[in-house]
């Protein structure tokens, strides 16, 4: 058995956030606040600091399983760690995020695995990349109640189709695709739209026009909210951040110094001490000290 302490479980009076409470916030002009998480102590933290959206992204495919990029992440694996998001929060809304290839291939497929993030993992809504084209998926989705949140502009998932990870809408045919895409996947019943690496005089113009919340990640701050990826907020991915990242702490910097003194701890023998150590009762101590054969055993 092990001497872990259980984690008390998580409690607290906060409202639970809907999607009305993010069209309230749109309308009353208080800012959406969002983040991603891919498990329970994270999602927790976050949950506890107050933020109205936590996106259990297929970033974790880069961000904690080590794959290049989003593409070969699973529904499994997104729905193991949304289980464990959905643990942690109490009061945000939960969006799970479906993998490239779950929503592709038929509108019946895209409906049982968005059926899945709610049924199984207590997600609120799912998200999906893409813009007209996906207007009838969402349709079909939000009469099968289930809440959608889309995704234009930059979309990770189509990463080779745009040969690379580029801003888009940067002419002026693309911002007005954009626009009309924004406008189509809100008709179908889209309840927010993430806006992702786009010039801000787009992102601004989108949310002037949609009635529904956007959600910027590199898309200015004229959004409804704003979310970022949590690694990249605290430093702890690998590569240099992108323009739109602002870091709030370095814990990549306190972990290796953490597990370097742990290191050098354990190697001189300095962990653990006396007072981190169990120790026998007074009584038995004592009788094991009389017979040194029994201490031995
Ligand atoms: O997967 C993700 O983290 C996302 C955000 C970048 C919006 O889609």
């Amino acid at each position: 058995m092990s001497l872990t302490q259980p984690q008390n479980p998580p409690s607290g009076t906060a409202p639970k956030i809907t999607a009305s409470s993010l069209l309230l916030k749109k309308q009353s002009g208080q800012p959406i606040t969002a983040l991603t998480a891919y498990d329970y102590s994270t999602a927790r933290f976050i949950d506890e600091a107050g933020i109205d959206v936590i996106l259990v992204g297929d970033s974790l495919g880069m961000t904690v399983l080590g794959y290049e990029n989003t593409l070969p992440v699973t529904m499994e694996e997104m729905l193991h760690h949304a289980h464990a998001v959905g643990r942690g929060a109490r009061s945000a809304f939960l969006v799970g995020d479906m993998p490239y290839g779950s929503y592709h291939a038929s509108i019946s497929r895209a409906t049982e695995n968005a059926l899945r993030f709610i049924k199984e993992a207590g997600m609120a809504a799912i998200k999906i990349e893409g813009g007209a084209s996906r207007a009838s998926l969402v349709e079909h989705l939000t009469s099968s109640e289930v809440a959608v949140v889309g995704h234009i502009g930059l979309t990770p998932q189509s990463l080779h189709r745009m040969g690379g990870y580029k801003v888009q809408g940067i002419s002026a045919v693309s911002m007005e695709t954009l626009l009309s895409d924004a406008l189509s996947l809100e008709a179908a019943g889209a309840v927010a739209l993430v806006l992702e690496g786009m010039p801000r005089e787009l992102a601004a113009r989108i949310t002037r026009v949609l009635k529904i919340p956007t959600i910027g990640i590199g898309a200015g701050p004229d959004c409804d909210g704003q979310i970022l990826v949590f690694h990249d907020l605290f430093n702890l991915t690998f590569s240099p951040p992108a323009k739109f990242v602002r870091r709030y702490a370095d814990a990549s910097q306190l972990f290796r110094d953490g597990i370097a003194r742990y290191r050098e701890d354990v190697c001189a023998r300095t962990f653990p001490s006396d007072s981190e150590s169990y120790h026998l009762p007074g009584e038995v101590k004592k009788a094991t000290e009389d017979q040194p054969e029994l201490a031995k055993a």
